[in-house]
């Protein structure tokens, strides 16, 4: 059996809608060297932490649950907790000019700093990690409050981008030491639905040209992750631009980490200009598991959340559709919405993509149901990136 996180608990979900939503299998974490239960939470350095977090509640329908910022004595930065289902976002932005927030923030815009992971022996881990030859950032401490005790260490992954390693086994609190509880304010609109993602399925690095194999063994020798998937070349490539990506995932699947490399087109590709943008390597999209995707997104564009376009020709290609087969809902319900179906031998998964949240070209979510497939849409890259591409012509980097 799983054992679940607390955040999962509090969700009410369990082992079998997490196996359905985000492919949840069962791992003995006993012979595993770096045991990973799952996310802890993704934290983000931005610009206006105060006002993404109202954006957050009241357009992604996130709660609320946690702050740390003057009022509670930190001086330096704001920080909201805000959660939809299991996911947990940590929002920082910088009160004082000299925070290492702004300066993050001045480098790579709005970003991801940290892609805390919830372990069962943090000490266990490091010393794994450590002797693996990773950087440790933060050695492993305790922080105490009235609570309950929560450990925690971090250690260095690609461009500025952190793992914190939290056990929070013995801790009862809101989140951390170091924030108090805070609710939200916004109420929801009658009909409206209790969230529009439960979980968090995975998060994309983008990494260094060439440097790809060393991210996928970096995650293989310092974290025992092993490979889910791999698309390399000319499964995703398009006239213009083509990466090459592979996928890591820690033992019960929970955390999977596909990451992306930029390789030769005949223009600036779309990881290129990630890396441009963000000044280096970083994670560049997450993907928020809903059960129903079809209501996720109608509720999400009637807050002014915008998607990529899909094109016409993406439905009506005879070929696509006769490989997609038969989907829980009409095609046209699909294309209305500009959702994107894959099928491989396991069953199917719908997806869509946002636009960058921030203002930079970088940062994006996917929202992703899942119906058997364990993959990341493979088929859909080619349609994906054509799309982006289109994006990236508008906004003259090419
Ligand atoms: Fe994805």
């Amino acid at each position: 059996m799983n054992i679940l996180t607390d955040a999962e608990k509090l969700a009410e979900l369990d082992s079998d809608q997490l196996h359905r939503l985000v492919g949840l299998v069962e791992h003995d974490d006993a012979a595993d060297p770096f045991p990973v239960t799952g996310w802890d939470a993704v934290v983000w350095a931005v610009g206006n932490a105060t006002q993404a977090a109202q954006l957050f509640q009241a357009v992604y329908g996130m709660e609320l649950v946690a702050y740390s910022g003057p009022v509670t004595g930190n001086r330096d930065h704001h920080a909201y907790v805000l959660r939809s289902g299991a996911v947990r976002f940590e929002l920082r932005g910088a009160v004082d000019p000299a925070s290492p927030i702004a300066d993050h923030h001045r480098a790579h815009g709005d970003g991801i700093v940290d892609i805390a992971l919830e372990v069962p022996d943090v000490d266990r881990c490091v010393a794994h990690a450590r002797a693996q030859g990773a950087t440790v950032l933060v050695e492993p401490s305790d922080e105490s409050d009235e609570h309950g005790t929560v450990r925690t260490a971090a250690i260095a992954t690609y461009g500025e981008t952190r793992h914190t390693l939290v056990d929070r086994s013995r801790y009862t609190g809101p989140y951390r030491p170091g924030y108090v509880v805070r609710s939200s304010t916004p109420v929801r609109p009658d009909g409206a639905p209790k969230r529009l993602f439960q979980a968090l399925d995975h998060v994309v690095g983008n990494v260094e040209l060439g440097r790809m194999d060393e991210w996928v063994d970096f995650y293989h020798r310092i974290m025992g992750f092993t490979n889910m998937a791999e698309f390399v070349g000319d499964d995703i490539a398009t006239e213009y631009s083509a990466l090459m990506s592979k996928v890591v995932a820690s033992g019960n699947h929970r955390v999977k980490f596909p990451l992306n490399e930029p390789s030769q087109g005949r223009r600036k590709s779309q990881i290129d200009e990630y890396l441009e943008f963000y000044r280096g390597p970083g994670a560049q999209h997450l993907a928020l598991a809903t059960n129903d995707i079809l209501r996720t997104v109608d509720v999400l564009r009637a807050r002014g959340v915008e998607f990529l376009d899909t094109p016409a020709a993406y439905y009506e290609d005879p070929e696509l559709r006769a490989r997609i087969g038969e989907v829980r809902v009409p095609i046209s319900e699909l294309q209305s919405r500009g959702i994107l179906v894959d099928r491989d031998e396991d069953g199917y998964l719908l997806q869509i993509f946002t636009k960058p949240v921030g203002d930079r070209p970088t940062v994006f979510f996917e929202f992703i149901e899942r119906h058997g497939s364990l993959g990341f849409g493979k088929g859909n890259f080619k349609a994906l990136f054509e799309a982006i591409e289109r994006e990236q012509e508008k906004r003259g980097n090419v």
